[in-house]
């Protein structure tokens, strides 16, 4: 009997030293994605100073989530703190005690917005460039714009730290979120950025801040967050066939639906993106119109 034991300890022993060395190896290679060193010389984007860019930047900023992790005045904040998946702190970008404001040059703010690399060259954690990669110089520049001139916020923070789950996940290729940069094909020419009117077009440009969730085609499918719901349809074939546009704003204005459902901000953000204004919730309206594209060609000429 006391032999059996015996075996059985050190078989327990034997498993879990290999399940640490695993875990060894899993871990080396996350840090080995956060320590990449990305060499990249930004697209030089002129940065305007008149009153007007820099408000158009803050309606970008409030109107896209940038304020949902960065705080509502962008003082920064920890906004995951969890053992299993650590803690993630989006960056003080004011002026004030623990800032970067008046680090970055313009290169450095194109280089993190854009392409998720920190001015050290290495990767940010977690900050959504894959979809800013989209934003359209003239946007970028208000952006940043805005950025310069955020009232200075003291807030010095604490530094990143990533969990064991998460060092697990990220090589199994279950976490790309985490290193957004490397979802960017950095070389690819810029799309052309087409003009804010209410068109197909410039809802598509919008869209991408929906396709997170709701998928490239917006036919929806289940969340890469466990726990939360799936991302409903929202072409003309899912729920929202019988909508008109009047029904769209009001949905993402007020989180209440035509069909009496309560969005709930936590899954869906309508908080952030009811912010938008006529012009762009217009055309995501007119762009939802013209899909699915594949099969139903002929619809798209209803959508003006
Ligand atoms: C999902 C959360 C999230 C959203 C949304 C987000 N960020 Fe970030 N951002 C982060 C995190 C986290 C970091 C710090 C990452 C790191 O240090 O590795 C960061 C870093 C940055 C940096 C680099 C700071 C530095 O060290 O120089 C800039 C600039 C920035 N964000 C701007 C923006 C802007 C502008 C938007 C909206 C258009 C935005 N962020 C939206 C999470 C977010
Ligand atoms: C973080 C994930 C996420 C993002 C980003 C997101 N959605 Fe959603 N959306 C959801 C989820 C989840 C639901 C279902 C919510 C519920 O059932 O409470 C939803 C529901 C909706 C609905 C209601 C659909 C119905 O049938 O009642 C509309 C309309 C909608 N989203 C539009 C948008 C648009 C437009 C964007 C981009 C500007 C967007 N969403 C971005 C997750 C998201």
């Amino acid at each position: 009997m006391k032999k059996v034991l015996k075996y059985a300890s050190f078989g327990l022993l034997a498993t879990v030293g290999i399940l640490f060395a695993v875990y060894l190896v899993f871990s080396f290679r996350t840090d080995a994605g956060m320590n990449k060193a990305y060499i990249i010389e930004p697209e030089s984007v002129p940065i305007p100073v008149d009153s007007a860019a820099i408000a158009r930047g803050k309606h970008i900023v409030d109107s896209r989530g940038c304020t949902d992790c960065h705080g509502a005045r962008m003082e920064g904040k920890v906004f995951i703190d969890d053992f299993a998946m650590g803690k993630v702190v989006a960056t003080n970008l004011t002026g004030g005690q623990g800032g970067v404001q008046k680090v970055n040059s313009d290169a450095d703010w194109v280089r993190a917005i854009r392409h998720g690399i920190h001015r050290s060259g290495r990767p940010l954690l977690v900050m959504p460039s894959n979809e800013y990669f989209y934003l359209g110089d003239e946007d970028l520049a208000c952006v940043i714009a805005y950025l310069k001139r955020l009232p200075p916020i003291d807030n010095p923070l604490p530094a990143n730290n990533i969990g064991p789950l998460a060092r697990v996940l990220y090589p199994l290729g279950k976490l790309d979120q985490l290193l957004p940069a490397e979802m960017i094909d950095h070389r690819t020419p810029r799309p052309v950025t087409p003009a804010a009117a209410v068109t197909p077009e410039y809802g598509e440009y919008l869209a991408v801040s929906c396709q997170g969730c709701h998928y490239p085609n917006m036919e929806g499918g289940p969340s890469a967050v466990p726990g939360f719901p799936p991302a409903p349809s929202l072409t003309r074939n899912g729920n929202l066939a019988g909508w008109t546009e009047a029904d769209f704003i009001q949905a993402m204005r007020s989180g209440k639906t035509v069909d009496g459902k309560e969005l709930n901000n936590a899954y869906m953000p309508w908080q952030v993106f009811g912010k938008m204004n006529d012009t762009e919730l217009g055309a995501l309206w007119a762009y939802l119109r013209t899909l699915p594209k594949s099969n139903s060609p002929d619809l798209s000429n209803l959508s003006n």
